[in-house]
């Protein structure tokens, strides 16, 4: 993934408005994730040049600290709850189901952009596992199946608003 400019000017932004404080590369970090979405390895190395904190040091806050990402979320965040209720429930098997569905395995996004899937622990609402949460939305009680249908109903609505949406500019 390639820095674009306007990329550049935030992250230049940030690095400039910690320019004087110790201790800043977790707020740079923070503040870049924020702005942009992700902290991506090209963040790392620019962040890395325009401070002259080493590169390796920015790696082990951003894998040490759950809160940061190395990549850019889909536009579907799918977070599966692997939670002792959910997990005896069969998270492991909805998991798998949505994997498939995806066509991207849990901890990464598809290529095309679309969903991220997540491992996450319990998210409070155990009777209703297996649970797994879509743009924040809570969908519980699942089978495999009704993962499956969920996504491919995602995938008919994105295509039906890409088709409504753009047909007339092409
Ligand atoms: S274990 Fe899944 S919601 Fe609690």
């Amino acid at each position: 993934m390639q820095i674009t400019q306007e990329e550049l000017k935030v992250i230049e932004m940030i690095v400039e408005k910690y320019r004087n404080f110790s201790g800043a590369a977790i707020p740079i970090l923070q503040e870049i994730q924020n702005r942009l979405g992700c902290v991506s390895p090209d963040f790392i190395k620019k962040v890395s040049e325009l401070t002259a904190i080493p590169a390796s040091e920015l790696y082990g806050i951003v894998t040490f600290y759950s809160q940061f990402r190395l990549e850019k979320l889909g536009e579907h965040h799918i977070q599966i709850c692997h939670g002792t209720a959910c997990h005896l429930a069969g998270a492991e098997q909805i998991t798998e189901a949505l994997e498939v569905e995806t066509g991207t395995k849990c901890g990464c996004t598809s290529e095309d952009g679309k969903f991220t899937l997540e491992k996450v622990a319990c998210m409070g609402c155990c009777s209703l596992g297996p649970v797994i949460s879509i743009n924040g939305e809570i969908k519980g009680r699942l089978t495999p199946d009704k993962a499956k249908k969920l996504i491919r109903e995602i995938k008919k609505s994105d295509k039906a608003n890409e088709g409504g949406g753009r047909g007339g500019s092409k």
